[in-house]
């Protein structure tokens, strides 16, 4: 194979982050198509299931085989390899999404152009941006009636506090559409069948006109920074503008970039020394054999079947043998992968979510990633008491792949999950069901306001209905308060206990 540090210049990896319907599974599905991995759309398996009811989806979630090839899409287009991390589709947030988010160089944002900026997009574009990483943005749909660009620039840069540069132009929507205009080519690609409508033609080209008047220049570092997004125009369904689009985002997107350790020590990609870290774990893939795979990011060296490393937490020694990497449909034996690529580690327990591997002699440890407070709060029992063993081992797997947050009664021991969104909850006892045969039952204790205290602080007297004492996995105390109020009361009460949101 060619020298890794030649490879790694040609990787672009990426996640479609968007509110649910705006287009993503198209638009994935289009830029499929033009790496030539599928013939015809529609075929992207595990289409469609967000909208089917939420049992419905768990069942094809629970078909791991398919719902995992599709979580990293890799194709080459152009000389260049693109690495797509999908981000689970439902509308409840997961923390999944988050954390998918930590192991891409850059974000695609679609956005249906008849509705604008949406909720989910604003919330996931808010973690992106604390990143600091290059946005790209597609109005998509403007094959039907579309609000007007100008307005949808505007929102985009008022509601995300983003600049935003247009690097084409739509000229009409829906049944009027003209084509797009391409700013920087200065060339109208016309749409196919578009029926005239000249004066549709005239108000698009006057708007082209103020565009290019406005003169703002391509400002290619602000882009990098994530404080300029490159904004298209385009139909995934009708296949309009999506080559264009890919052509720039190409050009523009960068090549993974170096990552700082804990020792604030910036590890670059082309050095000698392999190093990635585990974003996903995602257990019981097939389950005929129980297993794990830990889906890590490279962030340098390179990656060699077969190679030894060094498990940071720990200190373990581990020899990668069964290593598998995601082409569209089909998984593969790996032979070797570069930096920006993601690989699938068969595990047997020996991960968790945000642990740092590496060869060679010296320690790299990534930073953590980062957990989100919960705010959904069930307690959980075995409805049949002769399961603990599968209950307890059931529980110990799925919180160590990070689908639910697990805490305990300050003095009882009980249970205690938290979760981001309410789906959660019900992946969980699903899952627990079909993988571990255990039936739980839940018993709702609510939204709460999750606070980490010091330990030298706290004090059982401290707890009452309204703040219930808990301790996180790793025993820590964390007060779960029953709202703001309750909150605020307990600060005025004890106000040299600091309370932290985060642990
Ligand atoms: P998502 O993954 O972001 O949730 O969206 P998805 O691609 O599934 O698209 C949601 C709906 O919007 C689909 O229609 C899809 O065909 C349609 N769509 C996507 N891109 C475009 C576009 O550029 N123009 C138009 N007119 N429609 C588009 P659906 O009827 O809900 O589903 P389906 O039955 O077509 O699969």
């Amino acid at each position: 194979m060619t020298d890794f540090k030649e490879a790694l210049k040609t990787r672009r990896t990426f996640a479609i982050i968007s509110h649910p319907d705006a287009g993503k599974t198209t638009l994935t599905e289009q830029l499929l198509l033009h790496g030539g991995v599928i013939r015809e759309a529609g075929t992207v398996k595990g289409r469609g299931a967000k909208k089917l009811a939420s049992s419905d989806w768990m069942a094809i979630e629970q078909q791991r085989g398919i719902s995992v090839t599709s979580s990293v899409l890799q194709f080459d287009y152009d000389g260049k390899r693109i690495n797509i991390l999908d981000t689970p589709g439902h509308e409840d947030f997961s923390e999944d999404t988050y954390r998918t988010l930590m192991a891409v160089d850059s974000v695609v944002m679609v956005v249906d152009a008849a509705k604008g900026i949406e909720p989910q997009t604003k919330k996931l574009f808010e973690i992106v941006s604390k990143r600091g990483i290059p946005v790209f943005t597609f109005f998509n749909k403007i094959d039907r009636d579309a609000r007007a660009p100008l307005d949808l620039v505007d929102e985009l840069e008022s509601t995300l506090g983003i600049q935003a540069f247009p690097m084409n132009w739509p000229i009409g929507s829906g049944q009027i559409l003209q084509g797009i205009y391409d700013l920087r080519q200065k060339e109208l690609i016309p749409f196919k069948n578009a029926s005239d409508h000249p004066e549709v033609m005239q108000d698009g080209m006057d708007e082209v006109e103020l565009l290019e008047d406005a003169g703002n220049d391509f400002d290619t570092e602000a882009v990098a920074k994530g404080k300029l997004t490159p904004v298209f125009f385009g139909s995934a369904l009708a296949n309009f503008g999506v080559t264009e689009f890919l052509e720039q985002y190409l050009s523009y997107a960068p090549q993974p970039a170096g990552i700082e350790t804990v020792d604030d020590e910036k590890v670059l990609p082309d050095s000698d020394q392999f190093s990635a870290f585990v974003f996903k774990i995602q257990a019981n893939m097939d389950p005929r054999h129980r297993d794990r795979i830990a889906f890590a990011r490279i962030v340098s060296g390179e990656f060699k079947k077969g190679m030894d490393v060094t498990l940071s937490r720990t200190g373990k020694k581990l020899r990668l043998a069964n290593v598998t990497q995601f082409m569209a449909e089909e998984r593969e034996n790996v032979q070797d992968a570069v930096p920006g690529d993601i690989i699938g580690i068969y595990d047997t327990g020996n991960f968790q979510i945000g642990d740092t591997i590496y060869s060679g002699k010296k320690p790299i440890t990534y930073p953590d990633l980062p957990t989100f407070t919960p705010e959904y709060f069930n307690k959980v029992i075995a409805k049949d008491v002769m399961k603990q063993k599968s209950y307890h081992k059931g529980i110990t797997q799925l919180v160590q792949e990070g689908t639910i947050q697990l805490y305990k009664a300050w003095n009882s021991n009980e249970y205690i999950l938290g979760a981001v969104g309410q789906l959660q909850f019900e992946v969980f006892k699903f899952r627990m069901e079909n993988e571990y045969n255990v039936a739980i039952q839940f018993e709702p204790i609510g939204s709460k306001v999750a606070r980490w205290v010091d330990p030298e602080q706290v004090d059982q007297k401290m707890a009452s209905s309204r703040n219930l004492l808990v301790k996180d996995r790793y025993d820590r105390p964390v007060f779960l308060f029953e709202n703001q109020f309750a909150m605020n009361w307990f600060k005025d009460k004890y106000p040299d206990v600091d309370l932290e949101a985060k642990m």
